[in-house]
């Protein structure tokens, strides 16, 4: 297992390049099981997620073939994937155990194969993760669902039939599972409360490029009217918010000035605006932006709600703690995504935060500086608000099990480093 070992106190200062997203390519590599055809992904960041999802994608029958840095200065890899047809519904516990969003694979097989035989992911550090609602919608569209042994059991003998979907509560996974199931139904869908992320919008404009016919992504009610097959497309992942806000959150709290550059910053405008509120300087260009701060003038503290998109997202929830720590003032913090996600509150508290906690929601009173200490990441998200806070302590911090942190950032010593932190990855 890594360890990060980082000296604070340096303001971070130059140009971050921010890769392809995350939770917008795992989805979009498991559209690939939809089509006998090949689907090429540009962008795809270099991420232990990605890894592990190609070896779940691989159990169906995928073949994938991954180049280098793609070609006219592409940046992060071009992943090629083709299934010429499902060799195996079973999606194995060993693997989805590791990578909830395995059960994006759900959709896909019950849509293209008829069948899908797939672990229940089971909780994680920030909450219980049930999948009711993708299975609930999934039977809507003519599904029958058991759970066995562990494994939910899913069959369409005779193939999915359009429905009118309402989800009783907005789920990312639940709209993109059922997104790609209802692209190959018979008949119209119309998914109501659905999810507004991103993502999804980018999931499907490569759906409709492999020629499903769905209107409204982006919005909270999305039609998808079903065809009999899908074909290959060529699609690039848009760039990660998430980790243009986290850099952003980094920029800010140790009082650098630092351009992201290859992003789209309207997609954390919440973000941004709560930031400006801070009194941090935010400087918006069509794919870039730009985030400084005085290092002698402190952020102000400001409260946060976490929300569905296009709120506050609640993958940035530990980030902005980890700013506000050091704040003139107190912030009032509610995450109301997730019933456990203030994992990073007793080790931010380990290196001096004034943090307390009541049900969902942490009040943060800023104290003038944070001390460098060991602490544990327990969670991908948390994991980099104890980088955050070990920019900005005095002395060394080192954080234990960056595996964490592998999964959901890639190069993050060295993006940090270029911009002048002392961080470095040392093996245990
Ligand atoms: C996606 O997870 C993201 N993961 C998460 O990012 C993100 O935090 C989350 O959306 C919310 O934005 C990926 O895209 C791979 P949900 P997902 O279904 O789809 C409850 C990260 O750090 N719920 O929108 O699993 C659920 O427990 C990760 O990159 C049900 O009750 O999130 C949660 O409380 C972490 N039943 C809430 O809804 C269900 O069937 C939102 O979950 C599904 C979800």
């Amino acid at each position: 297992m890594d360890k990060l070992i980082m000296q604070g106190g340096q303001p971070l200062s130059g140009t971050i390049p921010i890769s392809g997203a995350k939770n917008a390519a795992l989805p979009l590599m498991t559209a690939s099981l939809l089509t006998s055809e090949p689907l090429i992904l540009r962008h795809v960041p270099h991420l232990a997620d990605i890894t592990t999802l190609a070896e779940v994608l691989g159990e169906h029958g995928a073949e994938l073939s991954l180049h280098g840095h793609g070609e006219g200065g592409e940046t992060g890899r071009v992943l090629s994937i083709t299934t010429p047809r499902i060799t195996n519904a079973v999606a194995p516990y060993e693997l989805v155990r590791k990578m909830r969003a395995s059960i994006l694979v759900l959709g896909p097989l019950l849509a293209r194969h008829g069948e899908a035989k797939v672990s229940l992911p089971g909780g994680c550090a920030i909450g219980t993760r049930p999948v009711d609602l993708h299975l609930k919608a999934l039977e809507q569209l003519g599904a029958t669902i058991t759970l066995e042994g562990g494994y939910i059991h899913a069959r369409a003998d005779n193939g999915l039939r359009g429905a009118h979907i309402r989800f009783p509560a907005i789920s990312v996974g639940a709209t993109e599972n059922l997104l790609m199931a209802a692209s190959l139904a018979e008949g119209e869908t119309i998914l109501e409360n659905a999810a507004r992320e991103p993502e999804i919008a980018d999931l499907a404009a490569c759906l409709n490029a492999m020629g499903a016919d769905i209107r409204g992504a982006g919005s909270e009610t999305i039609t998808v009217s079903g065809t009999t097959r899908l074909r290959g497309a060529d699609h690039r992942v848009i760039p990660d918010r998430i980790e243009t806000g986290t850099y952003a959150l980094a920029a800010a709290a140790t009082g650098g000035d630092v351009t992201l550059t290859g992003t789209r910053p309207e997609l954390i405008d919440s973000l941004t605006e709560l930031m400006q509120q801070a009194g941090v300087a935010v400087t918006v260009e069509k794919d870039s932006m730009r985030v400084c701060r005085d290092p002698d003038r402190p952020m102000e503290g400001v409260d946060m709600m976490t929300q569905p998109y296009p709120g506050f997202p609640t993958d940035l929830q530990a980030q902005f703690m980890a700013c506000m720590a050091t704040a003139q003032g107190a912030a009032m913090i509610s995450e109301t995504i997730f019933e456990n996600r203030f994992m990073h509150v007793p080790e931010l508290m380990r290196m001096g935060a004034n943090i307390n906690l009541h049900g969902g929601t942490a009040l943060v009173r800023g104290v003038k500086q944070l001390t460098g200490a060991p602490v544990m990441a327990t969670d991908l998200r948390a994991s980099v608000s104890l980088v955050i806070a070990g920019l900005i302590a005095k002395g060394e911090t080192e954080i234990n099990r960056v595996y964490h942190l592998d999964r959901g950032y890639e190069r993050i010593e060295d993006k940090l480093s270029a911009c002048g932190a002392s961080i470095r990855r040392e093996r245990v």
